[in-house]
Order: structure tokens, then C-alpha cells, then sequence
């Protein structure tokens, strides 16, 4: 088959390269030059494990190439993908279309033949018969239908995510289409990976629900861990004691600094808006988003405990500023929060992350940067592990503890505990909804 791929970010790129590595023909459209002209000569422009190679590999086999011109991707297309861009829109909160609605009108203007239109951007439930309207109003003799196909890979983990997924949902809304949709899909189907067809509508709305429930499920962990600290017990055993319930399960439990990242905080907040718009409150999707402002606050009062109540004048090694590991995004990521509360404290800052740094520079003024664990910890007051990056797993806490000034660790994402700081030498740690050292 002959697939179109608008935009090349995160959703784009990874579906454009997995399709072609399915045996699809597969042309990627970016208006960004420089984007694609990195693209043709093999470089990727996010830090995502295993793209690139996939890139070179499907690139090479002559199934995958980029263009800036939607004209020559759409020629004998039989299927278009949007994926570009729904950022939150500034004032109102809502899911922002112009790029989604910018593409249907593109795509109205260059197909010739019959296609189908399938969106991948995460868009309010509605959209799809939108984008089919403007493509319906801006050439009224074309031939097309619409598919809703939303995405569920995780940055970090995105082509394992999109190769064997949990399920793949596509919304329709007529055989023909659904058919088309089912032929990309193919090899996922033949490894009997679910494949979910919907109307729409359904299809629209999954994508917001399960973002949100998952968003709720780690806002809720992160609000037992806040009375774990008040109460005793210690929330991984208690999120263990919950997981093991095959109606919980045991993923997304990990309590740490708030959830961030390019698709949470905006799906909830977009999710929020459309719930207020129908007049159909999301009460408890609101909740989440306060809580998760709260949680981040939390954290930086932690860290204020750890440093005697003032961060004037300490010096605070931050180990991660991405909003998770395995990427080099920084989307609200609660560093975003946290850090610029410990320097506007006085506190002197010094970062590590393996693949933020690049990114991060120009969002976090004043940090001064390292590219060793040892040297950033060397004569600091606190040490805090932001981001649970695996090189942070196995530290050598004895040799930080020697070196530090005074020897503290704010665990953000629980990676150590108390036992093992004690043991390091550490004269005090704290962590996430477990008991601190020393106890108070
Ligand atoms: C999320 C979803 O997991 C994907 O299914 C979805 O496709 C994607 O959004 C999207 O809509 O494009 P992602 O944002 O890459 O993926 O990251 P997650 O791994 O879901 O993490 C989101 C945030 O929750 C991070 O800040 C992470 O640190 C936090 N989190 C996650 C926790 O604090 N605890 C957990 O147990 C899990």
C-alpha cells in the first residue's frame, strides 16, 4: 500500500517509519525544511530508541522517504494519515486545530483519486466529521471516506508500543474505509493483536478516556503516597498490595513528582473543556489536573525541608529534568516547576540528564550543566533524583555521599530507600510516600 504521513513529529515519525517497515510505501510530509532535510539524510530529530535504525533500514529497502511536498505524497496514495500537532490552545484550554484543519484543507486540494483520511493527532470527539466536511467543501468531487486512529505509544518505548500493541483502534464509518484500514494493519493482525472498530465518535473519545483514566490512576497513587507520609506505610507496597488485583493492575502506580509530558496535562485539560462546553462537567478529570499542581508543589516544599527551609545559597545537584526517561522531552515536565523554584530560592543548580541537557538549556535558566552524576554532587547540600534515568539506578551513593557538603538525597522517584542511603552515609532522604531518614 501507499501511505501519506502528515507531520513528522513524535506520533508521525514512529508511524511513518513502523508502517514502512510493514512492507508499506510510505512518504512523510513536513513543512519544516530543515526537519526534513535532517530526516533525508538519516537523522532523527527526537531522542527515541531504535528510530533511527528502523529509519535507515526502511529508507535504505526504498519504502520510506520525506518531502516537503504534499502534492507527490499524495500521488497514488490510498491512505492520507494527520498526524500533526493539537497543542493546548492558549486562553481556553481547548485541543488547537488550525494544523489538523490546515491539513484536511491541503489534502482536499491534492488527492485525485479515492482515499481514506485517517487521523492520528489526538482531536476532540467531532473532528473527524469537521475534517471531513472542510475536504468535502474544498473539493466537492472527491472521492475519500474518514478514519479516526488515534495513537497509544509512549515515548521512550514507541516502537515496541506501536509493533505489538495492546490494541489498535480505528472508527469508521463504512466498510470500504475500514477495510483500507485493516490492510495497513495487517501484520498486526495476523499476530492477533486486537484491532478495535468503532464509529467515530468512539474512537475519538477513547483516546481522551484513556489518557485521562491513566493520568487519574497515577494523580491518585502520587495523593495516597502525600498520607503514606502523613500516616506510615509505604506506598510501593501499597501499590503492590493494590496491583496484584487483577481489576487495578499493577502499571501505572509509581508515585513521583506529578505526571508531565506532551500528552497528559494536555489531553486532561483538553478533556476538561470539552466536558464543561456539553455541559457534562468532568469532575473528576478536573480533580486530577489540581492535584497533579499540588503534588508539584509538594515536591518543592519537600526539597525546602531537605535544605533547612531555604534554598538561598545551597548548592542542589538535580539528577533529570526530562519529564521521563528514554527521551530528551522536556513537555511540562515537573522539572519545569521544581527547578525554577530552587533557583528563584538562591539555590546554585547543577544538572544531569543523559539526553535532556540540549533541550533543556534554553527552558532552565541559571542551571549549571554536567555530564557526570559524581562531579554535579561534589560540595552540593541535596542531591535530587528527578527523573528515574537507569544510570541513576545502580549510583555509587557512598562515593556521592563522601563528596557532597552535606550529604542529603530527595528520591523523587523512589529509585533508593532509606536503608540504603543510611548505609551510604547519607545524613538524610526522602522520598515519595515513604518513611524519610532520619524519621521525624
Ligand atoms: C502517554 C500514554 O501512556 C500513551 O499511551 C499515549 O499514547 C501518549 O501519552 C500520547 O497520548 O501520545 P507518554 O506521555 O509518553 O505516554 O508517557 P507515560 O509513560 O504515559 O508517562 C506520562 C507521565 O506520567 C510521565 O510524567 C510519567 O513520569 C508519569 N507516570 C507514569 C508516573 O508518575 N507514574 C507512573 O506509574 C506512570
Amino acid at each position: 500500500m501507499r501511505i501519506a504521513m502528515i507531520g513528522t513529529g513524535y506520533v508521525g515519525l514512529v508511524s511513518g517509519v513502523c508502517f514502512s517497515d510493514f512492507g508499506h510505501d510510505v512518504i512523510c510530509v513536513d513543512k519544516d525544511a530543515s526537519k526534513i532535510e535532517r530526516l533525508e539524510n538519516g537523522e532523527v530529530p527526537i531522542y527515541e530508541p531504535g528510530l533511527e535504525a528502523l529509519l535507515t533500514k526502511n529508507v535504505e529497502a526504498g519504502r520510506l522517504s520525506f518531502t516537503l511536498d504534499l502534492a507527490e505524497a499524495m500521488e497514488g496514495a490510498e491512505a492520507v494519515f494527520i498526524a500533526v500537532g493539537t497543542p493546548t490552545r492558549r486562553g481556553d484550554g481547548h485541543a488547537d486545530l488550525v494544523y489538523v484543519m490546515a491539513a484536511a484543507e491541503e489534502i482536499a486540494k491534492t488527492a485525485k483519486d479515492y482515499v481514506v483520511v485517517a487521523t492520528k493527532s489526538t482531536v476532540p470527539v467531532g473532528t473527524n466529521r469537521k475534517v471531513a466536511e472542510a475536504i468535502r467543501a474544498a473539493n466537492p468531487d472527491l472521492k475519500f471516506d474518514i478514519a479516526s486512529n488515534p495513537e497509544f505509544l509512549r515515548e521512550g518505548a514507541a516502537i515496541d508500543d506501536f509493533m505489538k500493541p495492546d490494541r489498535v483502534v480505528v472508527g469508521v464509518e463504512n466498510d470500504r474505509a475500514a477495510q483500507v484500514m485493516a490492510d495497513i494493519y495487517r501484520p498486526l493482525f495476523l499476530r492477533e493483536f486486537p484491532i478495535v472498530t468503532t464509529d467515530l465518535e468512539s474512537a475519538e473519545m477513547i483516546k481522551y478516556a484513556a489518557n485521562a483514566f491513566l493520568a487519574t490512576k497515577v494523580t491518585f497513587i502520587n495523593e495516597i503516597a502525600a498520607l503514606c507520609e502523613k500516616t506510615g506505610g509505604d506506598v510501593r507496597e501499597v501499590a503492590r498490595g493494590m496491583g496484584l488485583d487483577g481489576r487495578i493492575g499493577n502499571k501505572f502506580l509509581h508515585a513521583g513528582p506529578g505526571f508531565g509530558g506532551s500528552c497528559f496535562p494536555k489531553d486532561t485539560t483538553a478533556l476538561a473543556r470539552i466536558g464543561q462546553e456539553h455541559a457534562s462537567p468532568m469532575m473528576i478529570t478536573e480533580a486530577v489536573i489540581q492535584v497533579n499542581d499540588t503534588v508539584k508543589r509538594r515536591m518543592i516544599e519537600k526539597l525546602r525541608d531537605m535544605c533547612d527551609g531555604s534554598f538561598n545559597g545551597k548548592k542542589v545537584a538535580v539528577f533529570g529534568v526530562t519529564f521521563k526517561p528514554n527521551t530528551d522531552d522536556m513537555r511540562d515536565a515537573p522539572s519545569l516547576t521544581i527547578v525554577p523554584a530552587l533557583v528563584g530560592g538562591g539555590a546554585e543548580v547543577h544538572a544531569v540528564d543523559p539526553q535532556g541537557h540540549r533541550e533543556a538549556e534554553g527552558l532552565l535558566p541559571h542551571v549549571k550543566w554536567n555530564s557526570d552524576v559524581y562531579d554535579a554532587a561534589k560540595d552540593a547540600d541535596l542531591v535530587v533524583i528527578l527523573t528515574q534515568w537507569n544510570e541513576f539506578r545502580a549510583l555509587d551513593l557512598g562515593r556521592i555521599a563522601k563528596s557532597m557538603c552535606t550529604p542529603r538525597m530527595a528520591d523523587l522517584r523512589n529509585v533508593y530507600n532509606a536503608d540504603d542511603a543510611k548505609a551510604a552515609g547519607f545524613e538524610a532522604y526522602t522520598s515519595v510516600g515513604r518513611r524519610p531518614f532520619p524519621d521525624e
